[in-house]
């Protein structure tokens, strides 16, 4: 056979074993006898080996190869990989379908209703229909690259059947039979066990050894795109049809419905049929159809809004309530624990749960001794769901919250229109140790280093009484505290150094005021510019900022009148912390992009998602994550998604990358 011939020969075996490979792992139906197929797959091997420059990347053969990386790189997704919001009744899920109506309320809504997959979410990349690249969620912006592993996966297509660019999202799951198999061998060979499916789905596609992945057989399903070439899709389903066509397993439970009643209902027969498949499932995703109306409910930071989880019941555990324990937030707010014989629910150990206030805790009637149901409400947070009172032995001894703060020994009061029981104390020392951590921790001004148990032993040896304090500790002090080495002082007075120069955004959130989340700080610092400007606005003022409600906005004023909060500001200030909208980068900037709203899409070079977003917001402008009518600029990247249609069809300023640095250039 001379090459040319084995050229040919070659592209037809792939082919065909292609072919075979997708009727056996997508459409679940195989053609072709064991021995056929492994007849093509030994001639395919032989030729390659006699003809290696014919080896294409598509090749059955090139699923599992290559040597063990030594790290994992790093990946920007081209579309952010975000998250969806729950909903744990059909009341949640009423509200969900409620603030789609109020959108649009009068055309008829059509649901998509999907299996939410309980595994690994990955981003996969085909360029002219090769798969090009396979990478995790990670962040939602910046993922880690497995495509050695994802290769390895028999049902996922080396080439689409179309030559499209497009980055197309699933879940990789771990089916029951093989996930108990390999718990099974990992007995008998004295491994530790994965806890569930998804730990064993997540573990393989974490293997620096594509061999490693290989030996486990991982599937997966896909459910929607990340940015792609413009297709002219009008629907969800749509959508899923094309990816099915190009020969992407999609799970095929998935059903559209016109009705909600049916939708309802559906994800309660699901909650029952769910143990019939042979994979995980955790609860029904419901999504918008009509991709103009999803565009038009938009995300918010971190899911959309055309979209919700319905998620199962969680596992519900019988224990003990051993003790209930009081403990002060930094809000002074009392919250009773209670404090259970440790239990394994939904995958860990759960020694205690919260029981709120007061309130919640009189509603359950839950006594000290009680045995009791409890649960993980969104399989994360542990719940006292219900006492029994019928296993009572009259030894159960009642509970009542204290009537000073466990903390300080100071009064408690119970304000009117709040549930919780509040410690007044302002130099309360739990509350003044809780806002510390507060405000060292990641969403606020993240100091590297101080996390509850430093804060805990500057606060406890009286090195810091507030968070001002922080940005005047000394060397020398620091060095008489326990297990606190010269190095590590450093590191911490380095990394309080750095934080001086934080945006607006991560101080005012840092301070705390109640009510006050990540994202209102952003909207609020953005607004004002400075401490000083939202230190001296009126309630008024701040509810006119759009997003923000009165509740927020009353919080704030009383903040900053509170005297030993002014003088902590001024104490911050004197220190040498930022006080302005864009730390360092944005000071005395012009604010070119005030009330500019950008939308970021395709790949651009210069910079990663996170950068181009801080730039924009440097110079006072806002980053979405789809165009709408509010979109003042679209900054179109490499392979832009379809959103550079839209905001075509809007009419929207677009822009190149080049242009986009044109103007960073001249402004900044
Ligand atoms: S859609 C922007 N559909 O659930 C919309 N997600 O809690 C993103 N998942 O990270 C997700 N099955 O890993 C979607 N049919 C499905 C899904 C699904 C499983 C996972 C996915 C996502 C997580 C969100």
């Amino acid at each position: 056979m001379n090459l040319e011939e084995a050229r040919q020969r070659i592209l037809e075996l792939v082919e065909e074993i292609n072919t075979h490979d997708y009727n056996y792992y997508v459409l679940d139906s195989p053609v072709l006898s064991d021995r056929e197929y492994d007849l093509l797959k030994r001639e395919l091997e032989k030729l390659e080996k006699k003809f290696p420059q014919l080896v294409t990347p598509d090749s059955p053969t090139q699923r599992v190869g290559g040597k063990p990386l030594e790290t994992f790189k790093t990946v920007n997704h081209g579309a952010p990989m975000l998250s969806l919001d729950n909903a744990f009744s059909v009341n949640e899920l009423r509200n969900f379908v409620r603030k789609i109506k109020n959108i649009d309320g009068n055309s008829p809504l059509e649901y998509v209703v999907e299996p939410k997959m309980d595994g690994l979410a990955v981003s996969l990349l085909y360029e002219s229909g090769v798969l090009v690249r396979g990478a995790t969620r990670g962040d939602g912006y910046v993922g880690e690259d497995i495509t050695h592993n994802i290769r390895t996966i028999k049902s996922v297509p080396l080439k689409l059947r179309e030559k499209v660019y497009l980055e197309v999202r699933g879940e990789v799951y771990f089916p029951h039979k093989a996930f108990q198999e390999l718990n099974q061998r990992r007995a008998e060979e004295g491994l530790p066990l994965f806890a569930n499916p998804r730990n064993a789905a997540a573990g393989s596609m974490r293997q620096l050894d594509p061999a490693a992945a290989a030996s486990r057989p991982l599937d997966i399903f896909f459910y929607g795109l990340g940015s792609y070439e413009g297709f002219p899709f009008r629907t969800h389903m749509d959508m899923l049809k094309y990816l099915k066509g190009l020969g992407l397993k999609v799970n095929p439970h998935t059903a559209l419905y016109s009705d909600f009643d049916q939708v309802m209902e559906v994800c309660q027969e699901w909650a029952v049929k769910r143990y019939e498949l042979p994979y995980e499932i955790d609860g029904m995703v419901i999504k918008i159809n009509d991709l103009e109306l999803q565009a038009r409910a938009g995300y918010t930071a971190r899911s959309p809004r055309w979209a919700v989880a319905f998620k199962f019941p969680a596992e519900q555990v019988e224990t003990t309530v051993e003790d209930i324990q009081v403990s002060v937030g930094r809000t002074g707010a009392l919250t009773p624990i209670a404090l259970l014989t440790p239990v394994k629910v939904s995958g860990s150990v759960v020694k205690r749960a919260s029981l709120h206030n007061e309130d919640i805790l009189r509603g359950k009637e839950v006594k000290i001794g009680d045995r009791v149901i409890i649960h993980k409400a969104g399989e994360v947070i542990p719940e006292l769901v219900k006492v029994l009172t019928e296993k009572r032995t009259g030894k159960e001894r009642a509970f009542v919250m204290p009537q000073s703060c466990p903390a300080c020994g100071q009064p408690v009061a119970h304000l009117p229109e709040e549930v919780a029981i509040r410690c007044m104390n302002a130099s309360c020392p739990v509350q003044m140790y809780e806002r510390i951590v507060h405000f060292a921790s990641r969403g606020a001004m993240d100091i590297e280093g101080l996390g509850p148990a430093a804060a805990r032993l500057l606060w406890e040896n009286r090195l810091v009484e507030d968070v001002a304090d922080l940005y005047y500790l000394k060397k020398e002090d620091l060095l008489t505290l326990e297990r606190m080495g010269e190095k590590s002082a450093q590191n911490l007075l380095d990394s309080i150094e750095v934080s001086k120069k934080n945006p607006l955004n991560k101080l005012l959130y840092g301070l705390g005021p109640r009510f006050l989340g990540e994202k209102g700080s952003k909207i609020i610092a953005q607004h004002f510019g400075s401490l000083d400007r939202i230190m001296s606005a009126s309630e008024e003022e701040i509810t006119a900022v759009p997003e923000i409600g009165p509740k927020i906005a009353a919080s704030i004023v009383e903040f900053f009148q509170n005297p030993s909060n002014r003088s902590v500001v001024e104490k911050l200030r004197s220190a040498g912390v930022n006080f302005h909208r864009s730390g360092e980068q944005g000071e005395g900037k012009e604010q070119i992009f005030e009330g500019r709203t950008f939308v970021l899409t395709g790949k651009l070079e210069a910079f990663s998602r996170p950068e181009a977003q801080s730039r924009i917001e440097n110079l006072g402008g806002r980053v979405t994550s789809s165009v709408s009518g509010n979109t003042d600029y679209v900054v179109a990247g490499e392979n832009p998604g379809s959103k550079l249609d839209q905001a075509r069809s809007l009419g929207i300023n677009v822009i190149t990358e080049a242009q986009f640095q044109e103007l960073l250039e001249n402004k900044e």
